[in-house]
């Protein structure tokens, strides 16, 4: 296909190169966004804010939505699963000037919101799913609105194409897809070709999403595909510079060489210091702990040294602790494509009672599938 990458229009946002670092609750918070940010361009987006819990002006909701001063642009992921909550959310967020990007989460797999018809399996109720996009998109005026999809509920219930047609139609400035459906989860590869086959049904820009583990993958998904950019997720954890990789080999440079332990320390220390900047030291360096496993993916650094950064309670306890690596050990390139933060295996997506049997379902969907949970 040979397509020529050029920068991602949303809207009024033009972005270079185009790269998305994927919404990932729990992981893509203004810290880590902040880390990811100095090494190469992109649309950063934020982790998962629940709409229903913005409008109510919940603190942990607010601390999502939390965005360095110097972020540009600012995009916020929502997830929502009733139109008069995203409008809400979306008119808070643009009356406050808040955002230049909203990302609607319709991805989720979670059995804990498709039993209730949230989530990944929403897409299917085509009425409700319309009515939330196109909430979003008139209450955003001038600032883009794109969804995020995977591709349906199983092999035999697709819903990727219909539900790209509809948010295009309804004015959304792009459609990610993330190559999968809901039963397989983590499983699988990505299957690229129904990026191809959404790139060739919707008139709007599409985000291919899945696999891209090292910048050639990407170069590889646009070419592959056709899509206008592509959407990082596993990829850059523990792997920050991922973006400087992916910054030049869409610029046409050489990809620099893999960062030793020395310098991986030192992102880690520097992670954990912007987490206890907006989180402060409990629960930033708490929730620091999975990160610093990935960073160390691959290198021997040995379980006793593993298991006290564990339990470090201070950015001192930290340093002394990264001060005591051999920094002249080289990355492990066996590692590279190591699966990181979801693996999860395939597996039956459970539906309410009765979803398959019709498409138009019209009760509201219980509160309980507007739980936020973490994953996409
Ligand atoms: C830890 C983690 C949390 C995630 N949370 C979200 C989320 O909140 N919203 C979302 O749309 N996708 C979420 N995802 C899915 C990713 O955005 C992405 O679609 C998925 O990881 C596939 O891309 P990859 O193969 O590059 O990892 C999450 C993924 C991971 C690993």
């Amino acid at each position: 296909m040979c397509a020529s990458p050029a920068p991602l229009q949303l809207g009024p946002l033009s972005v270079w190169p185009p790269v998305v670092l994927a919404p990932m609750a729990g992981v893509t918070n203004v810290a880590y966004r902040t880390l990811c940010r100095r090494h190469g361009g992109g649309l950063y987006v934020s982790e998962m804010v629940g709409a229903r819990a913005l409008v109510e002006r919940d603190p942990k909701s607010d601390l999502k939505a939390a965005f360095a001063p110097d972020e540009d642009p600012r995009s916020i992921q929502l997830y929502a699963i009733d139109p008069e909550d995203v409008r809400g959310a979306v008119e808070l967020l643009v009356a406050e000037e808040r955002v230049d990007h909203i990302d609607l989460n319709f991805g989720c797999p979670a059995p804990k919101v498709t039993r209730h018809g949230g989530g990944a399996v929403l897409p299917w109720r085509t009425a409700l799913y319309a009515a939330i996009v196109d909430a979003a998109v008139r209450a955003a005026g001038d600032v883009p609105v794109t969804v995020k999809l995977r591709l349906g509920i199983d092999d035999d219930h697709l819903t990727y194409l219909e539900a790209g047609r509809v948010a295009a139609d309804l004015g959304v400035a792009a459609v990610a897809l993330h190559a999968r459906t809901a039963e397989q989860r983590y499983g699988p590869p990505a299957d690229w070709s129904h990026i191809t086959q959404l790139v060739e049904a919707v008139d709007v820009p599409v985000l291919g999403n899945g696999d891209v583990w090292e910048a050639h993958d990407a170069l590889r998904m646009v070419d592959e595909t056709g899509c206008a950019g592509v959407v990082v997720g596993r990829g850059c954890l523990g792997r920050p510079w991922l973006f400087r990789d992916l910054q030049a080999a869409f610029d046409g440079r050489p990809v620099p060489a893999a960062p030793d332990l020395g310098e991986v320390v030192d992102l880690v220390a520097e992670h954990a210091r912007l987490m206890v900047h907006w989180y402060g030291a409990d629960v930033g360096l708490r929730e620091m702990r999975k990160h610093t496993s990935w960073y160390l993916q691959g290198f021997p650094v040995g379980g006793a040294l593993r298991r006290e950064l564990n339990q470090v309670s201070s950015l001192d306890q930290l340093d002394a602790l990264l001060a005591s690596v051999d920094r002249a050990i080289p990355f492990d390139e066996g590692v590279r494509r190591n699966a990181r933060g979801h693996t999860t295996p395939p597996k039956k997506v459970t539906l309410p009672q009765g979803w398959l049997d019709t498409r138009e379902h019209d009760a509201p969907l219980p509160a309980l599938a507007g739980t936020v949970v973490s994953g996409g």
